[in-house]
């Protein structure tokens, strides 16, 4: 007999985009198969509710996961709508939400930027504007160096930065409206005024740092160096350097030592632990989120500034990160879905002894 009906609720229910309903983001196959292998039992509590099909039931359900896109209301609006129904029901059965419907809706650049401005947590302001007169007037506001980009949409897709006033008319003219203007920090600009060594890689390029957050606790994914402002994984150093000329070059003794750097820092972040934990816990929590990837930057004087919180990341299996063998990547990946894993156990369990 399965242990369910003895035990009562202890089923996870996560909750994805139907066939064609959203984009799929594989990340929860990956943490499945995981999770497969190193804890069957756990694995098995697991059951999944495309958006668009029959209703799920909630008998035996300890948790209900959002696993869906953002900014879900915007972008997805009747899974948005089916989610919220689901979210209404599981609420009155006092069974746990996870990345709740309505936090999903927190995720547009400007909502985030206003929701942390109002924490006090270091972030860039920023505002959504309709016509270009406003563009222009809000890149003065926010003082000249401005990204302008979607409000929506993730993976750096339709993203301009301005500096000049020429740059500032050419964007006006440009872009699609609504958009969002970001005040523009220039990090690697800092390090440098602050008198970085030719070898300091933060003075050279431009980075990004990510993290997982889950609750209260935080761990370390990876660091990417980029020579463009709007760092991703594209443009990063890792994806340059992954090139087989590149690597070829390597092998004849060129670039060794930038190579070599890049691939310490990145160790370095992900084995030296997080020393940002409680501002990227805050910062999560702010928007309403239980889980989330965090992208920001390390300043010069040890503090961070926020870029964005990504409910809906992907993670590959370690196997086919960028790098892989160099960066460790297979273990690194590992240790990330396992601590994911335990913190949904503890949660789910915790439910489980609350209702037997
Ligand atoms: N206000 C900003 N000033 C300088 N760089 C920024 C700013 N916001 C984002 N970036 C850079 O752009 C990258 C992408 O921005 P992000 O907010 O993560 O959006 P997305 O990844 O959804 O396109 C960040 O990793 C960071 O390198
Ligand atoms: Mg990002």
């Amino acid at each position: 007999m399965r242990s369910r009906s003895m035990s009562g609720t202890r089923d996870i229910l996560v909750v994805v985009h139907g066939e064609g309903r959203g984009r799929d983001v594989p990340t929860g196959r990956v943490f499945m198969d995981r999770l497969r292998s190193t804890d069957p039992a756990f694995a098995a509590r697991f059951r999944f509710h495309p958006t668009g099909s029959v209703r799920p039931s909630l008998s035996g359900v300890a948790v209900v996961l959002f696993w869906l896109g953002d900014p879900l209301e915007e972008k997805y609006p009747e899974c948005y709508r089916e989610a919220v129904a689901i979210a209404d029901e599981a609420r009155a059965m006092g069974i746990i939400l996870l990345n709740s419907p309505e936090s999903l809706c927190n995720t547009t650049k400007t909502r985030q930027a206003h929701i942390w401005e109002r924490h006090r947590l270091p972030a860039a302001r920023a505002r959504s504007v309709r016509t270009p007169d406003e563009l222009v007037a809000t890149c003065r506001e926010l003082g000249g160096a401005c990204i302008v980009r979607s409000d929506l949409e993730h993976a750096q897709r339709d993203v301009m930065t301005v500096r000049t006033k020429a740059e500032i008319a050419r964007a006006a003219q440009t872009c699609s409206y609504p958009a969002a203007v970001v005040q523009m920090f220039d990090i690697r600009g800092e390090y440098r005024l602050a008198g970085a060594s030719p070898g300091d890689l933060f003075g050279r390029f431009h980075h990004k740092a990510r993290a997982f957050v889950f609750g209260d606790s935080a761990m370390a994914s990876h660091l990417f160096f980029s020579r463009h402002l709007v760092v991703g994984l594209s443009n990063s150093l890792f994806a340059r350097e992954a090139r087989p000329r590149r690597t070829l070059a390597r092998r004849f003794g060129f670039r060794r030592g930038l190579f070599a750097r890049m691939i310490h820092e990145d160790r370095a972040y992900f084995d030296n632990g997080l020393l940002y934990r409680k501002t990227l816990v805050e910062a999560v929590r702010a928007l309403g989120l239980d889980f989330a990837a965090v992208d920001y930057s390390i300043r010069p004087d040890g503090s961070i500034v926020l870029w964005e919180a990504n409910p809906y990341f992907y993670l590959p299996r370690g196997e086919e990160s960028v790098l892989s063998d160099e960066r460790g990547a297979v273990n690194r990946v590992n240790q990330s879905l396992d601590w994911m894993a335990g913190i949904l156990r503890e949660i789910a369990d915790a439910r489980k002894e609350q209702a037997a």
